[in-house]
């Protein structure tokens, strides 16, 4: 495994950190606790000593799943990355979305960051982790109904009493991660980050290289589209979000894979599965700092943990690249 520093930090993640939102079950159509339980030690094993989560996974569940794979494991070992900012019990801030939670029960989702907000949230994912610091703490999406100074302030006192190490956000522009870095020191943003999702290299990369912000790059695998197996007509479990994803459509699945059979003689010249090379190619990428891979069992967690075990030339990812400049996804 290979450990990169979060912006000029002491903090060092592996470079494949494990993703438990999937882990948690909630919009994946289900989960195995047991399973979950088994991918995040099975990734520790291979070096993957970073873990993302969220309150909002499986609303407390993906934290718990995450506490208990963790509770052997030396605390100073493992790095724990949560969020707070998505509330599905209190009906303050920005409605953001409906859901069912893994009982069936319908949930409504709100963004919202205010300072008691996050003092009462962070009190709550401690317990949840069974651990008294978070090493990473994240806004999950921007509240439009809250100053972002007042939710960095939250955070900062967070700090100062040791129940946080640093700051970060997910999903914020670079002029958000500015206006964020007058009232606490960010660290990173985790944004979205894939193959076939590369939005961000335009503004955000410069941006965050100029300013020592690392980008945790979320869904490498394009939420399963890009590890070669989905096919057209695929069909996902009741629940699973993917089935309304324009990535999951027969067109975009079948040009997908055209690409992918381009650059599976690369991977297999590596003795490595077409994931390993995907999170590879990602982690490569300039201002990219770590990919969070999700996984639901054991084989995929190794499996993902391996990429940090290939290496790959210049030569080999400007072919990818190439390759990957003629695929174009339709979106509906
Ligand atoms: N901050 C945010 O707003 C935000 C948003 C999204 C994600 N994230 C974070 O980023 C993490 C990763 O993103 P993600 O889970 O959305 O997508 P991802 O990592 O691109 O894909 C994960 C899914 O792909 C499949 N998969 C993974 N490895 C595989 C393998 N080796 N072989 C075959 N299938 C494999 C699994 O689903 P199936 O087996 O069901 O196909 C898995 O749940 C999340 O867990 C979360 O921590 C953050």
């Amino acid at each position: 495994m290979q450990y990169r520093k979060l912006g000029n930090t002491e903090l060092e993640l592996s470079v494949i950190t494990f993703g438990a939102w999937a882990a948690g079950g909630w919009m994946w159509g289900g989960n195995e606790n047991n399973d979950a339980i088994e991918a995040i030690r099975s990734a520790y094993d291979m070096g993957v000593t970073s873990i993302d989560t969220a309150p909002v996974y499986g609303q407390g569940a993906s934290e718990e799943i995450v506490g208990e794979a963790i509770k052997s494991l030396p605390r100073d070992k493992v790095q724990i990355l949560t969020k707070y900012g998505l509330r599905w019990d209190e009906t303050k801030g920005e409605f953001y979305f409906h859901s069912k939670d893994n009982n069936g029960k319908e949930i409504d989702i709100y963004k919202y960051a205010g300072k008691e907000s996050i003092i009462y949230e962070c009190e709550q994912s401690l317990k949840r982790l069974g651990t008294d610091y978070i090493d990473l703490y994240q806004i999950h999406w921007h509240d439009s109904t809250t100053p972002i100074a007042e939710s960095m302030e939250a955070v900062e006192r967070l700090i100062q009493q040791g129940k946080v190490r640093y700051a970060g956000v997910c999903n914020y522009k670079a002029e958000q991660v500015e206006e964020a870095q007058q009232s606490v020191k960010l660290v990173s943003d985790q944004v979205p980050y894939s193959m076939v999702k590369r939005d961000i290299e335009t503004e955000l990369v410069p941006y965050c290289l100029q300013n020592d912000v690392s980008i945790l790059a979320y869904s490498p695998l394009q939420r399963g589209l890009l590890t070669g197996k989905m096919k057209a007509g695929q069909q996902f479990a009741e629940g699973d979000h993917r089935k309304d994803l324009y990535f999951f459509t027969n067109e975009n699945i079948k040009n997908t894979n055209a690409f992918l059979e381009k650059i599976k003689p690369v991977a297999n010249e590596k003795e490595a599965t077409l994931s390993q090379l995907v999170l590879r190619w990602t982690i490569e990428q300039p201002g990219i700092t770590i990919a969070l891979a999700g996984a639901r069992n054991a084989k995929q967690a190794t499996d993902n943990a391996k990429a940090a075990e290939i290496s790959l030339s210049k030569n080999e990812i400007d072919f990818i690249t190439e390759e990957l400049n003629r695929l174009s996804l339709v979106k509906n």
